[in-house]
This record gives C-alpha cells, structure tokens and sequence, in this order.
C-alpha cells in the first residue's frame, strides 16, 4: 500500500496591509466592531495587477524548496481558487508553465473555502492509486477583487494570499483520511451571482460580488463543523485527545473557538491565524498550516486536524500526521 505525506509547505502574502482602522474610512463600521465580532485586525489585499496565479507561484515555491525537490519532479497540479487568472487555461497551467515543468495532470479545483482541503483529498486518492508521485496541491485566492466594497457585511472579512503543499508517495500513511462533503441547496446564502454561462451582465453592471446571509452562513458553520469533526474521530477510531493541532480554516475567531471547544481542544493546540489574515477562502487552511510549521509549533509525526466550510455549501476535514 502507497501513502501520502506533507514533504514541504510554502505560503505568501501580498504586501499591501489593510487595518481594521483604513475600513473605518471606508464603510460605517469600527476596529472595535470587527476585532470583537470576527477577530480580524488587520488583512493582505494584492497590488494592483498581482493575480492569483503570482501568489500561488510564490508560495509554490517555498513548498518545492522546503521539500528539497525539483519543480520537474511534480507530476500532479491542483490549484484551489474561487478567484482564478482566466476562465482558462486554468490557473494550475498557467502556474505549471511558470514552473517550466511538462507533462504533469494540472487542473484547478473550486470549492470555496473548502477548495485546499477538497484538493488534498483528490490528490492523496491520485497519489494513493499509484498513478501519481509527487503533487503539489495549493489554496491561492485575490478574493479582494470580489468584494464590494462599499459592503460593511463582506468587505471586512475576507482578504488575499496563497498557501502550498507538496505531498510525496511514502509508505507510511501521512494523509491518513478525508472527509469531504457538499449540500447545494444553501447555494443562496453565500455567493457571488455572476458567471460566464448566465452572461455577462452582472459583471458589466459591476454586481459581481461576494453576497452573504452573514448571521445564517455562521448558525450552519458552527453546527456542520462540530459533525464533520466527530465524523472525522469515529471514522478513524480517535479520541479527541489523539489529536495534536487544529488547523482551522481562518473565517471567524467565534467558529474556531466553537469548534475547538467540541473537540475539548485548548486553544494553545489550534493554529489561528484568522486575526492577520482574514478570511483568504481556500487559501486559509494551508496558510495557517505553513504559519505553525516554519514557527516550529508543528512537529514532524504530530496528528493534525485540517477543516473548512465554504460556499456552496462545501465542507471537508483531513486527517494528517505530519
Ligand atoms: N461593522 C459594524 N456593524 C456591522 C458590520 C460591520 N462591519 N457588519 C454588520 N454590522 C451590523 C449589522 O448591520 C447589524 O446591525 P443591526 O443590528 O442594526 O441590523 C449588526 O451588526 C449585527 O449583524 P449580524 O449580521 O447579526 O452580526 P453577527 O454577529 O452575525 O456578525 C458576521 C456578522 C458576518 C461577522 C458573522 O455573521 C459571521 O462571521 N458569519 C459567518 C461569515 C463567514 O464565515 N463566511 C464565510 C464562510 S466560509
């Protein structure tokens, strides 16, 4: 049996820092308000013409060195974004070209912000098979340029960046389960209602923007992510206190706190990284991962607990023993 494991991580952030305080110009709210409510304080927006693919590529190349491999030694791409270059090719092409690597399977994955961990679970079942080796699997999102910012609700939540994995074949079991879900009829509650096959009106008419049921899309995170956590333990035969570190994806300091108390988790064990970064969408999860392990807070062998919730709805854990 072939296994996969975390051979390196990588992430990037844009340089430009909004404050809670640069908002308060912008729309009626307070840095108050949204360190109380969210635990944001501060987000990452791209400059102007930096794209997903140019976040994505950097934080790519942090996992490919930090795994000691060479980028033609990738014979797996998948990029999770909501927020990719062009309809196509696919930001995971672009990427690949950049990398001066051919030949490897390379296509995008949406999922919202459950994008990294959906990607993580397809490309273990790749690597799993024997089919593929060596994969690099990355969030990567300028959700920026889907806000509206004039939307007090949205606008202060969310922010831009780009984390990487790359996962080798071992014959350990490093990605030991995921669980991976998806329920459509909340499709209203979170999106962004424009695209290329209803037309391109809403784009033309500037309306292309993240729209949320903000208190609603909370009520079902906390109540989902509590499920697929106790899913996670008794599919795999764990109790709560095998797990070693939370890594959360980053939307709201309320829901982490929520689901670290479900799992009786101190909050010394759960990376939050949510008061830096926002909400980065699929971004989230393995920016928060590569914070702890460069930090040193994450070990070689420890069990680690990854989990998202995202438009769509989608959600997902993976099991990890890093
Ligand atoms: N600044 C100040 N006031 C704000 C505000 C802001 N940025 N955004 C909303 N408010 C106001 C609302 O207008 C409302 O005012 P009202 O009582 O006069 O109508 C009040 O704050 C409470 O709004 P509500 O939406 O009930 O607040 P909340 O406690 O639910 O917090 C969110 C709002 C968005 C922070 C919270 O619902 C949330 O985090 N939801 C989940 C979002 C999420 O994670 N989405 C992505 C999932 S991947």
């Amino acid at each position: 049996m072939k296994y996969a494991g975390i051979a390196g991580t990588g992430s990037y952030l844009p340089e430009k820092v909004l404050w809670n305080k640069d908002l308060e110009a912008m729309v009626e709210t307070t840095d108050e308000w949204i360190r109380e409510r969210t635990g944001i304080v501060k987000r990452h927006i791209a400059a102007d013409g930096e794209t997903t693919c140019d976040l994505a590529e950097k934080a790519a190349r942090l996992a490919i060195e930090a795994a000691g491999i060479a980028a033609s030694d990738i014979d797996l791409i998948i990029v999770a974004t909501t927020t990719p270059d062009r309809v196509f090719p696919s930001t995971a092409c672009l990427l690949q070209h950049r990398l001066e690597n051919h030949g490897a399977t390379a296509f995008d994955l949406q999922a919202v912000c459950t994008g990294f961990v959906y990607a993580l679970g397809v490309a273990d079942k790749f690597i799993r098979s024997g089919s593929h080796q060596t994969a690099l699997v990355i969030g990567a999102e300028t959700l920026s340029r889907i806000l509206d910012w004039r939307d007090r609700g949205t606008c202060v939540l969310f922010g831009d960046g780009a984390g990487a994995v790359i996962l080798r074949r071992q014959d350990e079991p490093g990605i030991q389960a995921t669980h991976l879900h998806a329920d459509g009829s909340y499709h209203e509650l979170l999106t962004v209602n424009a695209g290329v096959s209803q037309g391109y009106a809403a784009l033309q008419a500037g309306e292309a923007y993240i729209q949320m049921k903000g208190n609603e899309v909370f009520r079902v995170a906390v109540n989902t992510l509590g499920q697929i956590v106790d899913e996670t333990l008794s599919a795999n035969d764990l109790n709560k206190e095998d797990i070693d570190w939370l890594v959360p994806h980053q939307a709201n300091i309320r829901i982490i706190k929520a689901t670290a108390r479900k799992l009786r988790m101190p909050l010394e064990r759960v990376v939050m990284t949510v008061e830096d970064h926002a909400n980065t969408s699929a971004a989230s999860v393995p920016l928060a991962l590569d914070t702890a392990v460069r930090d040193g807070r994450i070990k070689r062998g420890d069990l680690l607990l990854l989990e998202a919730f995202g438009g769509g709805f989608t959600w997902g854990s993976a099991l990890v023993r890093y």
